[in-house]
């Protein structure tokens, strides 16, 4: 059968961003501006420092999420069982691409089937918002039942439908369709941009909305403009730039509703998830260097995560955090562009700097 053009597209974003440039050129996450008041005396064992968690009704043995990247072709098989497989063992959630492909065409449907080696991971499928504005919610379920997903990611992907030359450039009404989509599913919904950030007004809407998470894929690592001007958006080379840093995204999300929060766009260590979480995430994830792994095999993504739950462990050893919770509430130093960024928002860095430590060593 001839491919469809979702599947055309899908196959040439893997390719475009396994072999070309696609991360923001200037624009950054904002955690590098981002700094944990150093520990000398920790008082804690590395081994014994807690990073498990629950997500949606699983446990985790680290906060970590594998982004949605893929489904609908046979590399994107290949990727996503790679991707399963390493999550599996390592005990991190995951995300599949937008099944958009397999609800245009079911003979796609395996691409996107990893419980033979992932049964038990937090498996979160994905659709797109705009495909809500043209799917019977029906179409939707079923395609989530069909992968054993325990979660739907809706993604909101605004600035890639507005600059591709196939994308839906109409999005009137797409709060009141996820509205109805979160009232008629029995699994969570989890509001997700896809690196363009979400800020606390849309915050607010997507949790009136009755979503139950929200993803916040802010800018600073794989820009859709980028990947997009890659295919042939001739013209709108200014949205390479364009969108909200994550470490402000996050502190904005964070500020504004009590619903769980993955930070991801541009997480690239487990230090970088240990600052996300400092601000106010509960999670991180990441797209872009989990594809790169799986390119080379599911050991490459296993080794990655164990890496990043390495770093995350350090980082709290390092400023005397056993467990999450305690990481949380880890005092921040935050200067240059972001504490600026953050100031204009009405945020208060020197809140962030003066949290009191929590460490059994306090005197
Ligand atoms: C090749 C590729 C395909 C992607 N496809 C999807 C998708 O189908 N649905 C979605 O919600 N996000 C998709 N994303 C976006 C990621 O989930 C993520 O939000 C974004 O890439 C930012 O994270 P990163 O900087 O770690 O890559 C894709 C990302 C990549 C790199």
């Amino acid at each position: 059968m001839a491919k469809s053009t979702t599947e055309r597209r899908k196959s040439s974003h893997l390719r475009i961003c396994s072999t070309k440039n696609v991360e923001f050129a200037h624009k950054t996450t904002g955690f590098e501006d981002v700094d944990f008041i150093h520990r000398a005396l920790p008082e804690l064992g590395v081994d014994k420092i807690d990073i498990t968690c629950s997500a949606f009704g699983k446990r985790l043995s680290a906060p970590f999420f594998i982004e949605s990247i893929t489904g609908g072709s046979a590399e994107a098989k290949r990727i996503n069982k790679s991707l399963a497989a390493a999550a599996e063992k390592a005990g991190v959630a995951m995300g599949l691409g937008s099944q958009r492909a397999m609800i245009e065409n079911p003979s796609l449907s395996d691409t996107y089937c990893v419980r033979d080696v992932a049964p038990d991971i937090l498996l979160i499928g994905n659709i797109g918002i705009a495909q809500l504005m043209e799917y019977d919610v029906r179409r939707i379920t079923d395609a989530v039942d069909c992968v054993g997903a325990d979660a739907i990611f809706v993604h909101l992907n605004a600035l890639q439908e507005a600059i591709q030359p196939e994308g839906n450039r109409n999005f009137e009404k797409c709060l009141s369709y996820l509205e109805k989509f979160t009232s008629q599913l029995s699994i969570p919904v989890i509001a997700k941009e896809t690196g363009a950030g979400i800020s606390r007004d849309v915050a607010a809407a997507l949790s009136k909305a009755g979503v139950k998470g929200i993803d916040v894929a802010g800018a600073g690592g794989t820009s859709w403009g980028a990947v997009e001007l890659h295919r042939n958006s001739q013209g709108h080379e200014s949205f390479w730039e364009w969108g909200i840093p994550t470490a402000l995204s996050v502190v904005e999300v964070a500020g504004t509703c009590k619903l769980p929060i993955i930070a991801s766009g541009g997480i690239r260590s487990g230090c970088d998830a240990a600052k996300a979480i400092a601000l106010g995430a509960d999670y991180a994830g990441a797209a872009l260097p989990f594809l790169k792994a799986a390119e080379k095999g599911e050991k490459a993504v296993f080794d990655e995560l164990e890496r990043w739950k390495e770093q995350l462990k350090i980082c709290m050893f390092l400023t005397g955090c056993e467990n999450l919770k305690s990481l949380a509430n880890s005092p921040l130093i935050i200067t240059g562009r972001t504490a600026e960024l953050f100031r204009l928002r009405g945020i208060s860095p020197e809140g962030f700097a003066n949290r009191r430590e929590h460490s059994k060593m306090i005197l």
